[in-house]
C-alpha cells in the first residue's frame, strides 16, 4: 500500500465517523477533499442533466421471455428460481443452465458509433453502461475468471468499442458495475440455485476478485466519468467494504465519481442517503424526487422507457416523449440529473421503439438545451404549468419558463415571482413577449396557440437576484 492510499484510508475512516453521530442527512457524504475540490469533481455531472443507461448482458438472449413467462428482463435467473423455490420445484434456471445464453449471445450488429450517436443526438452528455449485471457476467474479455464476452462467439470487446467512440463524441463514458453477483462462488450471499459453485463463500475473496475487475475496467476503459455500483442493498455488503472500494478505485482514478451505491446507506427506490454514506451523489430510482435538495447536493434519477432495464421484447409500454422530456425537465428544474436507459437486443440493436423517442428529445435538445445544461434549480416552487430552471452570470439571472400547458387565454401567469423581468422571450423563435406584473404575479403575453406541443420555453431576464414570495426549494 502507496502512503498516499494509506492517507485516503484513514481520512476516509475519520470523516466517515464523524458524520455517522450527526443527525441522518439527504445529501451522500463524499469522502478526503474538501467543499471546493469536490465541487471541482463533480463540475461536468452537475452540468449535464442528462445521460443514457445501458443495460445489456446475456440476459437479452431470451429477452425477458422464459417457460411461458414474458415478464422477465435483466433478473430472470432470479426470479425464475425464486418462482420455483416459492412453489417447491425443482430451479429450471440453474447457473449451468443460464450460462448457455453465453454461447448464444452473438450482437453481429453491434454498432459502437451508432449507439454514441444516438446519445449524442438525444442531447446526453454522458453513458452509463453495464460491466457486470447481477448475474456476474462481464462485458469485457476480463482476465479474472471466464464468465464474460470471451466465451461467447462474438469475439469483440463491446466496452473499447463504445468507449472510443464515446471518445470521439465528447460523452463521458462511465460503467455501472453490480456488487450483488450471483454467479461468483465467494460472493456472500450464495443462491441455492447456483449449482456451480462450491466452497463456501468468502468475502475477503469476492473483494480482491472485485478489485481486479474495477482495476481492469479502469484502466482499459477509462478514465471514466462514473462508477455506478448497484446491489449493494444485501447484508454481505457493508459500509467498511464500500470505503474500501471507494477508496480503491478513487486512487487509480482520483478524479473519478462514484454513486452512492457503493455503501449501504441509501434510503430505497427514493436513492437518496440516510445517515452517513459513501459515494458522491444520490440515486433514485424510477422516480424523480418532489424537490431538490439544494445546491451542492448531487443526485441522479435513474428510469426505464418502458417497464424494464434489460431487453423485454414484449414489453411495449414506452412512455411518451412529452414524458420523457418533461422528466428530463423536472429533474434540471430540481437540480438533477436523468439517466434514461435503453436495453438493447441480443443482436446489438436498441428497441425501434427507443430509437424514435432518442430522435424526439434530441429535436427538443436541439433547441432549448440551453434551458437544461449547466441550470441550477428553478427558484420558484411549484409552478401549474410547469418547471422553471435557472442561470445567473454576474448580477445577472435568467429564468427558463417550461411551459407544459400552454394557457388557453394567451397569458402565463407566473405565481410568486416579485422581479419585474427586464424582457421576456420565446427561447425558439426569439419572438419578444410583454410582460407585466399583477397581484397574481407576473403575467407574460403569449401566443395563443403552443410553439411547441410538448414544451415552450419562455426566457425572462432579470436583473440582480430573483426576488419570489415564497422560495420553496
Ligand atoms: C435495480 C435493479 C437493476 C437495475 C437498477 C437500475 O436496483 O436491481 O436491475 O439495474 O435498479 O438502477
Amino acid at each position: 500500500m502507496t502512503l498516499k492510499t494509506l492517507n485516503l484510508l484513514v481520512l476516509a475512516t475519520v470523516t466517515a465517523l464523524a458524520v455517522q453521530a450527526e443527525e441522518p442527512q439527504p445529501q451522500p457524504q463524499r469522502l478526503t477533499e474538501t467543499p471546493e475540490q469536490y465541487a471541482q469533481r463533480m463540475k461536468w455531472f452537475g452540468e449535464a442533466r442528462f445521460g443514457m443507461f445501458i443495460h445489456w448482458g446475456v440476459y437479452s438472449v431470451p429477452a425477458g421471455e422464459f417457460d411461458g413467462g414474458t415478464n422477465y428482463g435483466e433478473w430472470i435467473l432470479e426470479s425464475v428460481n425464486g418462482e420455483d423455490q416459492k412453489a417447491g420445484h425443482a430451479y429450471r434456471l440453474p447457473v449451468s443452465k443460464y450460462e448457455k445464453f453465453a454461447d448464444e449471445f452473438n450482437p453481429v450488429k453491434f454498432n459502437a458509433r451508432e449507439w454514441a450517436h444516438l446519445a449524442k443526438q438525444a442531447g446526453m452528455k454522458y453513458l452509463v453502461i453495464t460491466s457486470k449485471h447481477h448475474d456476474g457476467f462481464d462485458m469485457w474479455p476480463s482476465q479474472v475468471g471466464d464468465w464474460n464476452i470471451g466465451r461467447t462467439p462474438f469475439k469483440r470487446d463491446p466496452l473499447k468499442e463504445l468507449s472510443e467512440a464515446c471518445h470521439a463524441e465528447g460523452i463521458q463514458f462511465c460503467l455501472y458495475h453490480s456488487i450483488m453477483d450471483w454467479h461468483q462462488p465467494d460472493y456472500g450471499i450464495r443462491r441455492p440455485w447456483n449449482d456451480l459453485a462450491t466452497n463456501p463463500p468468502n468475502m475477503d475473496r469476492y473483494m480482491v476478485y472485485l478489485k481486479s475487475q474495477l482495476q481492469e475496467i479502469i484502466t482499459h476503459y477509462g478514465p471514466l466519468g462514473i462508477l455506478w455500483f448497484d446491489g449493494e442493498w444485501e447484508d454481505a455488503w457493508t459500509t467498511d467494504r464500500g470505503i474500501e472500494i471507494y477508496n480503491y478505485i478513487r486512487g487509480l482514478q482520483p478524479n473519478l465519481i462514484v454513486n452512492n451505491r457503493v455503501g449501504r446507506a441509501r434510503a430505497g427506490m427514493s436513492g437518496m442517503n440516510k445517515g452517513a454514506g459513501v459515494g458522491d451523489y444520490g440515486t433514485p430510482e424510477q422516480e424523480i424526487p418532489a424537490t431538490g435538495f439544494g445546491p451542492g447536493v448531487y443526485w441522479e434519477s435513474c428510469m426505464t422507457m418502458n417497464d424494464h432495464w434489460g431487453y423485454n421484447q414484449h414489453d411495449q409500454n414506452f412512455k411518451s416523449t412529452s414524458e420523457l422530456v418533461h422528466n428530463l425537465i423536472d429533474c434540471a428544474s430540481k437540480g438533477g440529473n436523468y439517466l434514461l436507459n435503453v436495453g438493447p437486443t441480443s443482436e446489438g440493436l436498441f428497441p425501434a421503439a427507443s430509437v424514435e423517442r432518442l430522435k424526439q428529445i434530441g429535436e427538443w435538445m436541439h433547441a432549448n438545451s440551453e434551458s437544461i445544461y449547466a441550470t441550477e434549480a428553478g427558484p420558484l416552487g411549484h409552478l401549474p404549468w410547469g418547471r422553471c430552471t435557472q442561470k445567473t452570470q454576474g448580477s445577472r439571472t435568467t429564468l427558463y419558463l417550461h411551459v407544459f400547458d400552454w394557457p388557453s387565454d394567451g397569458k402565463l401567469v407566473v405565481p410568486g415571482l416579485l422581479s419585474t423581468p427586464n424582457s421576456a422571450r420565446l427561447l425558439v423563435s426569439g419572438q419578444k413577449l410583454h410582460s407585466s406584473k399583477t397581484a397574481d404575479g407576473i403575467v407574460i403575453e403569449v401566443p395563443q396557440e403552443a410553439p411547441d406541443k410538448i414544451s415552450t420555453t419562455v426566457v425572462l431576464r432579470i436583473k440582480g437576484k430573483v426576488q419570489v414570495a415564497d422560495a420553496q426549494h
